[in-house]
């Protein structure tokens, strides 16, 4: 086991001392050079399960499991200096019962090195959420859409329209009441997700739930243009990394097909040049 997150970082309870103050940035993260990227601006790096279908090509975050979360977890951790990392309890490894959350939680903790840990569900989950927070791991919820939930919910909605909005409501206090330090708003419409912010004292965080929330999170490979497999209306592209990666790969392999690449400087002389030239 190795621990290795620094008390210099972030930690829950600034988290939950910035409600209402400036507003939190926070990104996902899988990789220890993204982490160094998203550690240089955020406060926190998230280790979404959304690895499952950003990095690992899955149609769905089903099938992620706790050794690629602790794998992903461990390399984010190792790129985080200040950011606080959160990493997200994968489906299955946590909704049996509050015990097997905790053994669950504690693992990802104690093997990675992170502070906190991030799960889906609102009411149904506070009885975990509670028995987690009095034993020393730090909860993340996150209500309305849950994508874990994605069969049960009938595909990826917004969650919180009309009749819906009340129980979101509801899901929002039951969490804060157990004791998450904050909660993201997945696919909540915008004036619930602002009145919901305005009555909790946890820090809300939103991902297609508006500008009232106190931070914004989005999934670090959709915003550079990387994961282009769907582009949610809430997804806003701040590069086109993906294009030009394609572009790059392209002229790459037409110099090696040409012999262009590699040219002289990229290779090494048979015999030493003189002491003052280059090696
Ligand atoms: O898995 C993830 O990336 C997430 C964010 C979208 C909040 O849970």
């Amino acid at each position: 086991m190795s621990a290795t997150s620094s008390l210099r970082s972030v930690l829950p309870p600034d988290i939950r001392a910035r409600k209402g103050t400036a507003p939190l940035v926070v990104l996902t993260a899988y990789t220890t050079p993204v982490a160094r990227l998203v550690d240089a601006h955020c406060d926190i790096a998230l280790v979404g399960d959304s690895v499952g279908m950003v990095l690992h090509g899955m149609t769905s975050t089903l099938g992620v499991t706790m050794e690629m979360m602790m794998l992903h977890g461990k390399a984010v951790v190792r790129g985080c200096t200040r950011a606080m990392v959160v990493i997200d309890m994968p489906f299955g490894s946590y909704e049996e019962s509050p015990e097997q959350a905790y053994r669950n939680a504690a693992r990802l903790m104690a093997e990675t090195g992170a502070p906190a840990v991030k799960l889906e569900g609102g009411a149904h989950m506070a009885e975990t959420i509670a028995f987690l927070t009095k034993r020393g791991v730090p909860v993340m919820a996150h209500i309305g859409l849950t994508p874990q939930s994605v069969n049960t919910l009938g595909g990826y909605k917004v969650v919180g329209r009309e009749g819906e909005a009340e129980g979101v409501m509801a899901d929002a206090r039951a969490v804060e009441e157990a004791g998450a330090f904050a909660v993201v708003l997945e696919k909540v419409p915008m004036g619930l997700a602002a009145r919901i912010t305005q009555n909790l004292t946890i820090p809300t965080i939103g991902i297609g739930a508006g500008a009232a929330c106190d931070g914004q999170v989005l999934v670090v490979d959709d915003m550079l243009g990387l994961f282009t497999e769907f582009r949610p209306k809430f997804v806003k592209r701040y590069a086109n990394l993906g294009q030009d990666a394609n572009r790059a790969i392209a002229e790459y392999a037409a110099e090696v097909r040409a012999r262009s690449f590699p040219a002289p400087e990229n290779a090494f002389a048979d015999v030493l040049p003189p002491k003052d030239a280059k090696p």
